[in-house]
């Protein structure tokens, strides 16, 4: 067996592991920048992370919008380094603040680079040290080194293994409690197309598989029995740790073409990205294939979109097929298509799309 498993940060992970561990936080540096959304305040998260941090100097971003487009990131280091050099980004929040923590941390660390030259790993090496908090359970963001931020209207994400990990995840399942069922839905379904996509993908591992069976089981079995129960800890608990894991899959493996199909219904029809990606996974299985895709859906007791349908999920959209011919031309050159099971020619990613209109945008 060959493999390679490459995940340099480290994982704080337990309820109340912020302030329990505020030292080790503490210890990175003196002046922090923290990128987060509105919904850190409601949910604690920002309370513990200044409180960790008091007598530190801090500074907060607390503006980043949902796919955050990549002019945002320009604009957020010219405005906090007049002041201080920041030692230390911190992602806090859902993917969108996390993603974009990556990229500022890169930018102030580099800042004869261009925003664009992100996409571009040979023209950096470095980046300021990353601090991730998730406070939703999906993304995985916090053990990837992977940002996604939206380019000319497409959502396109960059990499650059030596320097966009984090240095630490502190993974706290207690943030996620008050997410509303919707948000509790789209995002466990994120983490579910990573552990789905990851496990199919070409690029998988026997590593990886571990990680991304495991992910899918827990999906599977508690998320249900949250949107029934959506104030127990312990299936709160259950989807945050299938997030981690989903994430570590896709450090390793990249994602597949079922989020290359979904970024489209984002970007131009606002659908929350885990669920429109998600609405792919049943046809990315189906065209794979192959024995591991079998195992999936018999996983799923043979059909997925029958989970879809129990946990109650529909689109309120028009897909036109004007719609569908300008997205398959998108996917057609997506990068995705190479680490997928399955042949993905114009017509098969036509047919994709038809696909989810018919399943879920019907009356
Ligand atoms: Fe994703």
């Amino acid at each position: 067996m060959n493999m390679n498993f490459f995940m340099p940060t480290k994982v704080i992970y337990g309820k109340g592991a912020v302030l329990k561990n505020r030292e080790i936080l503490r210890s990175l540096g003196e002046h922090f920048l923290v990128i987060t959304g509105k919904s850190s305040m409601k949910n604690g998260s920002l309370d513990d992370v200044l409180e960790a941090l008091e007598g530190k100097y801090v500074r907060i971003y607390d503006t980043t919008p949902e796919n955050p487009p990549i002019e945002l990131i320009p604009e957020i280091c010219s405005e906090f380094t007049d002041t201080t050099d920041i030692d230390v980004v911190i992602g806090l929040g859902g993917g969108s603040p996390m993603d974009t923590a990556k990229a500022v941390a890169v930018l102030l660390d580099n800042p004869q680079l261009n925003v664009r030259d992100l996409y571009d790993a040979t023209k950096y090496t470095s980046a300021k040290k990353i601090v991730c908090i998730p406070t939703t359970a999906g993304t995985g963001s916090e053990v990837t080194q992977f940002s996604v931020l939206t380019v000319d209207g497409r959502k396109m994400g960059f990499s650059n293994n030596k320097c966009t990990f984090p240095t630490i995840a502190f993974v706290d399942y207690s943030y996620t409690i008050t997410m509303g069922r919707e948000l509790t839905i789209s995002t466990a379904l994120d983490a579910l197309s990573h552990a789905m996509e990851g496990y199919i993908s070409l690029n998988a591992t026997p590593l990886t598989d571990v990680l991304a069976m495991e992910a899918m089981k827990n999906i599977k079995e508690f998320l249900p029995r949250l949107l029934d129960d959506p104030e127990s800890e312990y299936y709160r608990e259950r989807i945050m740790f299938a997030s981690m894991l989903a994430g570590m899959v896709i450090a390793q493996t990249s994602t597949t073409v079922a989020h290359a199909l979904g970024y489209n219904l984002t970007t131009d029809k606002g659908i929350k990205h885990g669920l429109a990606t998600a609405i792919f996974l049943p046809f990315e299985l189906r065209n794979a294939n192959t024995e591991k895709a079998e195992t999936v859906k018999a996983l799923f007791d043979g059909s997925l979109y029958r989970f879809y349908e129990d946990i109650g999920i529909k689109l309120n959209i028009d897909i036109s097929d004007d719609d569908i011919e300008k997205w398959v031309k998108i996917v057609s050159t997506a990068s995705h298509i190479r680490s997928t099971p399955g042949n993905y020619d114009i017509d098969t990613l036509t047919e994709a799309f038809k696909e989810v209109r018919d399943m879920f945008c019907s009356e």
